[in-house]
């Protein structure tokens, strides 16, 4: 199989690492990959949203399967684009249609799907411009603190849980009327704060059936502590000690399936990875966020703990015989640690030095933010690398990721030391 995998960040490094271990790849091109990812395959110039370049490079070089790491493609319609070309039709694209990947394209469509198919969320309520000042009422009507979300895609950015009252009319009217995050805010949901626990579900599916791969916690704020401001993501761990069966017996029969049968039941053809953002309240999973792709660092860990081919389940995907796969997990705990520029995920410096990455023995080094110049490696983005561990436990793991983060240096680098703690401590 020849593959194009699009995508530059750990995320696709991780997906990149996995792929070149499969006994089906004969040739696996990244677009444009990073510094990392040119270790398991070819990296070429072209951006992921530019669906003309990716089909001349698809023909030219009789790509058959097109992976998709971001959601940007997706949201924009590269599934639709390859379907609406006889040339090119026959390529497998692994993600979802345009119109499925508003489940996270469109905060506002991925609530009244939810609603549609009785699937656990938090109460909301959806207003635009126009209706700002029953939107007002609303957030009166509400407890503190308040949750508001730009309908659209706004890099990570869109959700904003003000404390006061007064702060969340001012976001609401910043949104709607200021446009803070441009067309993305021109409709805002509201919703319902859920208390508890975090963590992130992934299911691979056909449209008819579906695996769940293994679930992660990510550890999204900049601060030790869960302080400070968000980011793309500080590390990860694998498995999570709450999802216990009975909590993922939940999650299959309470979520997955009714996603998966409602996606086909409205004909929103899915061929990919979906993602669930999901909080346990009292040991009860909802639906915080579909994301209609991997997590980035959650693929960081999930991938090392996948056994089986991905390329067969890639297959499975492409010809709807998915059930008849197995997808196995390595046993063991796997945790990454993002190592990230000085300053980030406010203003930070690029094109810093790496050094110590060839003497790293017990973790894989996933890039996130690479570049290179010759054999050097320059950071080239706010998350620079993701430093993956396996163990046979959590601890464990993590002993080895912070072990070998030692070893590596580069000017104003930055990582978390408290990844994976409250797992460690976790009590019911
Ligand atoms: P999202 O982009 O939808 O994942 O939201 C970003 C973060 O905001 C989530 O990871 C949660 O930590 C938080 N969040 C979103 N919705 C809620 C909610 N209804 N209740 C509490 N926290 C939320
Ligand atoms: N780690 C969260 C995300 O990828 O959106």
């Amino acid at each position: 199989m020849k593959v194009l995998l699009l995508g530059s960040g750990g995320r696709e490094h991780a997906i990149a690492w996995k792929i070149a271990q499969s006994s089906q790849l004969d040739k696996l091109f990244i677009a444009p990959g990073n510094a990392g990812t040119r270790n398991h395959g070819t990296n070429v110039a072209i951006q992921p949203t530019d669906f003309e370049a990716i089909k001349t490079f698809v023909l030219e070089n009789e790509i058959l399967t097109v992976v998709v790491g971001p959601e940007d493609p997706l949201v924009k319609g590269i599934y639709d684009f390859f379907q609406a070309d006889e040339s090119i039709k026959h390529v497998n694209v692994i993600g979802p249609s345009k119109e499925a990947a508003k489940l996270e394209g469109s905060k506002d469509f991925a609530k009244k799907f939810m609603q549609r198919h009785n699937i656990p969320t938090a109460k909301y309520a959806t207003f635009t411009k126009d209706t700002l000042e029953e939107g007002y009422a609303f957030l009166t009507s509400m407890k503190p603190p308040y949750v508001l979300k730009a309908d659209g895609l706004a890099a990570g950015k869109g959700v904003v849980i003000p404390d006061t009252l007064e702060e969340a009319k001012a976001e609401l009217k910043s949104m709607l009327a200021d446009a803070k995050f441009g067309d993305a805010s021109s409709r805002v949901v509201i919703e319902q704060f859920l208390k508890g626990i975090e963590l992130s579900v992934f299911v691979i599916t056909d449209g008819e059936s579906y695996k769940i791969l293994p679930e992660a916690k990510d550890y999204k704020r900049i601060g030790e502590g869960d302080t400070g401001l968000n980011t793309g993501g500080m590390g990860a761990v694998s498995p999570v000690v709450f999802a216990d069966k009975t909590f993922m017996d939940k999650i299959e029969n309470q979520i997955i399936i009714p996603t998966i049968k409602g996606l086909k039941a409205e004909n929103l053809v899915y061929k990919g990875f979906v993602f669930f953002g999901l909080i346990s309240v009292k040991g009860e999973p909802y639906v915080i966020e579909y994301n209609c792709r991997m997590g980035d660092p959650e693929t960081e860990v999930v991938m090392p703990r996948i056994k089986s081919d991905i390329l067969d389940l890639f297959e499975g995907i492409a010809t709807g015989t998915l059930s008849e796969r197995d997808v196995q997990f390595d046993e063991r705990a796997a945790t990454t640690v993002m190592m990230v520029a000085g300053g980030y995920p406010e203003e930070y410096q690029k094109g810093k030095t790496i050094h110590g990455l060839n003497a790293v023995k017990d973790s894989i080094v996933f890039h996130a933010g690479t570049s290179s110049d010759g054999p050097v490696v320059l950071s080239s983005g706010g998350r620079v690398l993701a430093v993956t561990s396996y163990g046979k436990t959590i601890e464990g793991a993590l002993n080895r990721s912070y072990t070998s983060i030692e070893g590596i240096e580069f000017e104003g680098a930055n990582f978390r030391k408290d990844i994976g703690k409250d797992l460690i401590n976790y009590t019911k």
